[in-house]
């Protein structure tokens, strides 16, 4: 079917192994994104959430970009008001509203610039502003903060559930019986836990960290999906989940039957009304460009 349909098949890595095996490119939010715009296929099957596709369609609105399930949606992509941003924006003069990409079109319209979890701190770097506004992830938003001291940041009050689900007291268990174990993390997760690790990085980061390191036994504090390429790619090593660490369901709704009836079908196309993506497509753009 793919091949018939001349399309190409993105998943990120928190989705099913058995899905991650059959994809074309597998990656973090950015990677993902940047390869829906130099693609050359006309078809983009999207393996994750609704911001991803939405994405890849406000970047290139000539591709037909399909979900394979459209209910699989981020929770934290919708945390966030028009009215809230517009009231901050009024507040603070020498302000720059940095909008993660793990968000709606409506939320991005307003931002001055989307980031990833791994070009955050490249990015913002670079603004003239002082004061940045960052949504609507408060955890990697403090992060980058702690990065970037010289500058004032404001806060959204976002939160992913799957990276706030990993506990301080499951998590020094885990230290606990695997003493010898290197903790990794990934920046959506509280200061509590991000405190402990001894590395902090994007999906992919934490990946090729542990892929390059001479350690052989990590534990791994994000979404369980990681574990598959981490042990795919590193037989001899061992990696430990933390034991209350929740796999994100909408992710999770993603599998290979729907993947067939997607490219069969080409149902569940992805739409953005044009004087909305507009708007999307100004930070987004900006994302790209300031990462090179
Ligand atoms: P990255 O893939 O950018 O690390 O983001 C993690 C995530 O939560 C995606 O939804
Ligand atoms: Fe959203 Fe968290 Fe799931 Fe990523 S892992 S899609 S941030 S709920």
């Amino acid at each position: 079917m793919k091949k018939e349909r001349q399309a190409v098949i993105l998943a990120h890595y928190y989705v099913d192994g058995a899905v991650q095996e059959i994809a074309d490119y597998v990656g973090d939010s950015f990677y993902l994104s940047r390869l829906a715009v130099d693609l050359p296929q006309q078809t983009i099957l999207f393996c994750g959430v609704s911001f991803m596709g939405e994405s890849a369609k406000i970047l290139s609105p000539e591709k037909t970009v399909l979900l394979p399930d459209k209910t699989a949606d981020c929770p934290m992509a919708r945390m966030g008001t028009v009215e809230e941003i517009q009231n901050v924006q009024s507040t603070y003069p020498d302000l720059a509203t940095v909008c993660y990409i793990n968000s709606t079109a409506a939320l991005k319209a307003h931002a001055d610039v989307c980031v990833t979890s791994s070009n955050a701190l490249k990015i913002i770097r670079q603004l003239p502003q002082q004061f940045i506004y960052f949504i609507p992830d408060q955890h990697l938003g403090r992060y980058i903060a702690g990065l970037i001291p010289e500058k004032t940041f404001i806060y959204g009050d976002g939160f992913c559930y799957v990276h706030t689900s990993i506990t301080r007291e499951a998590l020094e268990g885990t230290k606990r019986q695997n003493p010898q174990a290197i903790t990794l993390a990934h920046p959506e997760c509280p200061k509590n836990i991000l405190d402990l690790a001894d590395y902090i990085g994007s999906t992919s980061s934490l990946i090729k960290y542990a892929s390059q390191s001479d350690e052989k036994e990590f534990i791994i504090c994000s979404e369980p999906g990681v574990l598959h390429p981490l042990k795919k790619n590193n037989p001899d090593k061992l990696f430990y989940q933390v034991p209350s660490a929740l796999p994100c369901q909408d992710m999770k709704k993603i599998n290979l039957e729907k993947i067939i009836f997607s490219l069969e079908t080409m149902a569940n196309q992805v739409e953005v009304e044009e004087s909305a993506r507009m708007k999307a497509l100004k930070p987004l753009s900006k994302m790209l460009e300031l990462s090179l």
